[in-house]
């Protein structure tokens, strides 16, 4: 067998291993508040006769916070099972921060 192969032969069996593991992720992966409102917020608020749309309007984080782990009539509670206090907080700051959302023509 010529020098060379077995050197290179050698050589990729030794870095295999080192290729297989993937490099793990820093930190858990975490939903972002445009999904989480589109997903479970989005499809009632401003969509839905009665609830009211909730961005542009500068509503306090709190008062989001306290909604959605509340409920309000005609609203379901989010429990932390449903929506992480993380997940949440950066919901509220989100909406707190949109602008109001451009209607379609009519
Ligand atoms: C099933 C439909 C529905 C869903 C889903 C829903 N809401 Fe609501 N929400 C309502 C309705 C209806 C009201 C108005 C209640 C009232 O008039 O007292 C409301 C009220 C609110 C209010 C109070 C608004 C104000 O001006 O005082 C906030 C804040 C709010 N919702 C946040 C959320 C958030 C955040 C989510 C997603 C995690 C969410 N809601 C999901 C129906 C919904």
């Amino acid at each position: 067998m010529n020098r060379a192969l077995v050197v290179v032969a050698i050589g990729i069996a030794a870095a295999a291993p080192a290729l297989a593991t993937k490099p793990q992720p820093t930190a858990a992966p975490q939903t972002k508040p445009e999904a989480i409102w589109r997903a479970t917020c989005g499809y009632c608020h401003g969509s839905v006769p009665g609830a009211p749309e909730l961005r542009g309007i500068n509503l306090p984080e709190a008062l989001i916070v306290t909604a959605a782990r509340n409920g309000a009539p005609g609203m379901p509670a989010f429990h932390a099972s449903e929506i992480s206090d993380a997940d949440l907080r950066a919901l509220a700051r989100w909406i707190a921060r949109q602008p109001a959302p451009v209607k379609a023509a009519p």
